[in-house]
Order: structure tokens, then C-alpha cells, then sequence
């Protein structure tokens, strides 16, 4: 069994943050996706990956480098253009040869892993098994119809009328088939190789194509919304921990609090879940739950409550309430007490201010 990670894309939905990283890159819970995804692949003990890589490729292979850090063996598959997932398997083959392998979209964070998936399909005679989690709004997903043998029969794209509730989720696995389907396939109307195209050719052409249903909590974190979501979703799961270096002068920090190497509390209020990253400093302040907060970040005389705050901005005499807000690296949010009295801004493009 070997892994294929994609991580290619444009991240245009995650505008101004994605001008700069990759989207996987991002942290949540002061960890990125990718590092989330690849953790999920070894810990059901698959350690060949492959990582489609486009643009932001330099980023990505600098950041995890031969995989070793985390046990496993990464190769890097560049792809010239985001030409769609199935397209992604189509330039893979020459790593995954004729090996079965699960895919898993760079991008996603699913609670508590893969290995019963991945139990499951090696001791089948399935052709491929497809990840579906049931969702309040299938009309904005892939959808999946099943037959009576628990098979899937049919996958539609964002249909205006659900067939059912049965969304597909990021992580699919397949067996060497999947290669006749993605060369038969036609880019779609988009212009992008659909994987839910070559799944249908594959349903079409008599392959067995069965579903797995997750119970848990699935998050494709392509828009900022979905990074607090799933940031709240993993803080909620992480066991909290102090660095012995990490300092609490004249402060409350709750148990559910994680302070990293270095992070420093003065005379301030946190309440977890919440994690203060390496060298942090926060002082008084009051960081509020579901707010991760990376390394090397000043924090000064404010409130933050359900915020990702990247490495080394600082924020600083802000009186308003920052709440479910996204700060890239780098940031400076400070009050200006020059009269007269305004604001003074120096956004990037696609920047989003509410007040
Ligand atoms: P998407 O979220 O569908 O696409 P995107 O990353 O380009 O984002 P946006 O729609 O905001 O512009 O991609 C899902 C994952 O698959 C993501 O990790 C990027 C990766 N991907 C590839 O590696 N190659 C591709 O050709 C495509 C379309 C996506």
C-alpha cells in the first residue's frame, strides 16, 4: 500500500493567505494540515508518499523535506498545472506502479484517522472505497447513491436535488484500475480531470466501488471559516501541555491550555482549548477559547477569543474584541493614538476587515 498526497491547487479561496503559503501549510492547532495528513497516513502504517506538488512546490519540500522526520518516505510529483485530482493520479503512476494506495487531499482534516479504512480495503476484493460522511448540505458536495448491497451505484457533482446525504470527503483508495480510468475520462466542463468521473467510469465499467461511511468530524479546509472550524475541532482533541520553559507570571491559564517552548503569559487570562506557540509572548491580555496562536507572536493589552494567529505578528492596544479572525505572518495590528482619530490600513489584496 503506498499514499498519494495532493497538494498542488491555487488556493484562490483562502486569498490573501494562500498569495504567500500554501494552503496546506497553514496550522491549525499550531500544526500544518500537511504534517496532519501525512501523521494520518503513517499511523495506519503506510510509509511510501507520494506528495503532488504544484507552484508552491519549494514551500512544501522545504517544510518536510524526506519525510523523515515523521518515519515515513516522501517523493515529490510536480504537476505543470491544477489540471484537476484525476489528473494528479495520472502523473502519480510512475510512483504508484501497479501498488494499491489511498489519496488524500492535502487540504482536509479528518477525526481519528485512517487506519480502519485502510483495514478494511486490504482485506477486500473492492476495486476502489470511497470516504462518504452524511451532511446537512449535500447539494454543495459530491454526492453518493448507493445500491441495496451498501455499493455505490452513482457519484453527481453538486446536484440541485440530492439523491441522498452522502457527501464525498478527501480521501478515497484505489487499486492499479483507476489508471484506465483517469487516461479514459474527458476534462470536465471546468477544464479539470474530475477523480468523481474516472469513480463513475470505473462504477460503469463493473469495477466494485464501495463507500465508507465516517462517523466523525471531516473538514476541507478551503476557506477560512473551514481553517476555525477545524482549528476548534483539533484544539477540542489535543492533550494539554506545558514546556517546562515556558513561563506563567501573575496569570490564570487553564487546564486546557497548551504553552509551548519559550511561550511567556504575564498578568493575563487564558482559557483553552487554546495553544500559545514557541516564544510567544502574550501580556495582559485575555485569550479566549479555540484560539491558536504560533511562535514567535507579541500580544499585548487585548482580547482574542477563536483566532489562528501566525508566526511572528503582533498585535498590540487593540480595545475591540479580535474574534474568529485569521492573522497571517508577520502582521502588525496596533492602535494609533494620532489625531485625528481613524483608521489606517495597509491590506493586501483580497484582505477581508469586518468592523
Ligand atoms: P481544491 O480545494 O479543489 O482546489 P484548490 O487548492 O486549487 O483551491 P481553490 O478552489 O480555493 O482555488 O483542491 C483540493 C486539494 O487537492 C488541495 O490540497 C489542492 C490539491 N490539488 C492538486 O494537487 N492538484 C489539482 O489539480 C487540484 C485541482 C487540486
Amino acid at each position: 500500500m503506498k499514499g498519494l498526497i495532493l497538494s498542488g491547487g491555487k488556493g484562490t479561496r483562502l486569498y490573501p493567505l494562500t498569495y504567500t503559503r500554501a494552503k496546506q501549510l497553514i496550522p491549525v492547532a499550531n500544526k500544518p494540515v500537511l504534517v496532519r495528513v501525512i501523521e494520518a497516513i503513517r499511523d495506519a502504517g503506510v510509509e511510501e508518499i507520494g506528495v503532488v506538488v504544484g507552484q508552491t512546490a519549494p514551500e512544501i519540500r522545504e517544510a518536510l523535506g524526506d519525510g523523515s522526520r515523521w518515519q515515513v518516505k516522501l517523493t515529490y510529483i510536480p504537476q505543470d498545472s491544477p489540471d484537476g485530482l484525476a489528473h494528479a493520479v495520472k502523473i502519480a503512476r510512475p510512483f504508484l506502479g501497479d501498488a494499491p494506495f489511498v489519496m488524500f487531499l492535502g487540504d482536509n482534516v479528518i477525526q481519528g484517522g485512517i487506519s480502519n479504512l485502510i483495514r478494511d480495503f486490504a482485506g477486500s476484493d473492492w476495486n476502489s472505497q470511497i470516504v462518504l460522511k452524511e451532511v446537512p448540505n449535500p447539494a454543495a458536495y459530491g454526492v453518493a447513491v448507493l445500491r441495496p448491497d451498501g455499493s455505490i451505484e452513482r457519484l453527481i457533482e453538486k446536484p440541485p436535488v440530492p439523491p441522498s446525504n452522502l457527501a464525498l470527503v478527501g480521501i478515497y483508495m484505489f487499486d492499479h484500475h483507476i489508471f484506465d480510468a483517469v487516461h479514459a475520462i474527458k476534462p470536465s466542463a471546468r477544464g479539470e480531470l474530475e477523480i468523481t468521473d474516472a469513480i463513475q467510469w470505473l462504477i460503469e465499467h463493473g469495477y466494485r466501488v464501495y463507500p465508507h461511511v465516517h462517523q466523525g468530524w471531516w473538514i476541507d479546509t478551503g476557506k477560512a471559516t473551514d481553517m476555525l472550524d477545524a482549528n476548534s475541532h483539533v484544539l477540542e482533541e489535543i492533550t494539554p501541555t506545558i514546556a517546562p520553559d515556558a513561563s506563567i507570571d501573575n496569570s490564570q491559564v487553564d487546564a486546557r491550555v497548551t504553552l509551548q517552548s519559550g511561550a511567556k503569559v504575564i498578568n493575563s487570562v487564558i482559557r483553552g482549548p487554546t495553544i500559545i506557540g514557541v516564544n510567544t509572548v502574550i501580556e495582559n491580555s485575555y485569550v479566549g477559547p479555540f484560539t491558536s496562536i504560533y511562535s514567535g507572536v507579541r500580544v499585548q493589552n487585548c482580547e482574542i477569543e477563536r483566532c489562528i494567529i501566525l508566526e511572528n505578528s503582533e498585535i498590540i492596544d487593540i480595545d475591540l474584541l479580535l474574534r474568529d479572525s485569521i492573522i497571517g505572518r508577520d502582521a502588525s495590528l496596533r492602535r494609533d493614538s494620532a489625531r485625528p482619530r481613524g483608521l489606517k490600513l495597509n491590506l493586501g489584496d483580497h484582505s477581508k476587515i469586518w468592523i
